[in-house]
């Protein structure tokens, strides 16, 4: 795919303009662009600026709030409610984390449940913040419709991502952050949007036929990782996203591509907590952990066996000292939006 490249502080300061054009506060502009680019940077182009345009979209059919009365509820001293007024889920998101790591300081571990949110991104985002004040974090969100429970001929579940986090003992923090698809939906947009193929066994056509076609598979199916065990986290997710937090569940969740209808309404639960709740010694145990599982021997072709978030880190750090690559399509989009 074409692609072109930008000094980031000018992307940046560009990308601040067009939400604010678009009535966002500088502070809120500021949480979502800088979202928006580190997505960019670690490699995730289908959570980065690929979207802006659908967020400017949303905010002009009035079904992303850009002046929100965000209320957190204190539940007690380690739980916190967001009602999110239908703030751009990154706005939504900054703050639930914050709360979470703000509980889990005071008290051991935090716990922050939000409603009427949108789409935030990337989860590992968050995460990253919670691990870098020494905090373990667990981070769900539910998304559209997307993958059908297993044994249904109907999508329901988003590609709702599950997110863990630890502190390392080294800089590079451990940060698993998954779909339950085989791909992510932002990629498939992407693809679509570009005329390329995505690769097989990922997505079924709206017949039921796998296909390497994007356009159909976004009408199809997308496929969850390992049968009906993807199925069954898919469906967790939305149990603590949704069902628990108050937000949109059970395939309620809109499409925020395709449907302006109404607000997204998603839900997402934050939970962090201090590494030394039951050992004193976590960071020698993980380092250990860590360097055990290191020193396997390796399949051909593998150079090291790396823990989760390591690639996106290696990613960050490389594209974080050049000029920020965007494809072609997403500058036609940022022209639009600006003028
Ligand atoms: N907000 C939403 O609605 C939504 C929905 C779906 C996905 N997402 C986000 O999209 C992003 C991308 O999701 P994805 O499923 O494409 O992730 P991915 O396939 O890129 O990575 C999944 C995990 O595998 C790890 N990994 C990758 N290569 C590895 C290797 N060689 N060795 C060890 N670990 C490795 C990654 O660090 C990551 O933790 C995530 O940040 C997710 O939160 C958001």
């Amino acid at each position: 795919m074409e692609k072109v490249k930008l000094e980031t502080n000018i992307l940046k300061r560009e990308i601040v303009n067009i939400f604010k054009k678009f009535g966002l506060s500088s502070n809120h502009a500021s949480i979502s662009a800088n979202a928006l680019i580190n997505a960019e940077l670690v490699g995730a182009y289908g959570h980065g600026l690929s979207r802006l345009k659908m967020y400017c979209d949303r905010i002009k059919k009035k079904v992303i709030n850009p002046k929100p009365k965000i209320k957190i509820k204190k539940i007690s001293q380690s739980i916190s409610h967001i009602y999110a007024n239908n703030s751009i889920g990154f706005v939504a998101a900054d703050i639930a984390i914050k709360t979470a790591i703000k509980n889990a300081k005071k008290t051991g571990i935090g716990m922050v449940a939000v409603k009427n949110s949108g789409h935030y991104g990337l989860s590992g985002y968050y995460a990253e913040q919670a691990v870098k004040k020494n905090l373990v974090t667990m981070i769900y969100t539910n998304a559209p419709p997307a993958v059908a429970p297993h044994g249904a001929l109907k999508s329901l579940f988003g590609t709702n991502p599950i997110c863990f986090g630890t502190p390392t003992g080294s800089k590079i923090p451990f940060i698993l952050d998954t779909s339950i698809s085989m791909i992510n939906r932002g990629k498939i947009r992407v693809a679509a949007r570009n005329n390329q193929k995505i690769p097989e066994g990922v997505a079924l056509d709206k017949f039921g036929r796998p296909t390497t076609d994007a356009k159909k598979a976004l009408k199809g199916v997308q496929l969850p990782i390992a049968g009906f065990r993807g199925s069954g986290l898919a469906w967790m997710v939305d149990i603590l996203s949704g069902v628990l937090t108050g937000g949109n569940h059970a395939g309620r969740v809109k499409d925020p591509f395709d449907d302006f209808s109404g607000p997204q309404n998603i839900g997402h639960l934050f939970i962090t907590f201090k590494t030394n709740l039951f050992v004193k010694n976590y960071n020698t145990r993980i380092k250990d952990n860590i360097k055990k599982i290191k020193k396997l021997p390796r399949v051909k072709g593998i150079k090291e066996i790396m823990y989760p978030g390591q690639n996106k880190y290696k990613r960050l750090k490389t594209n974080s000292k050049k000029k920020i690559k965007i494809l072609t399509s997403t500058k036609k989009d940022l022209e639009i939006l600006k003028n």
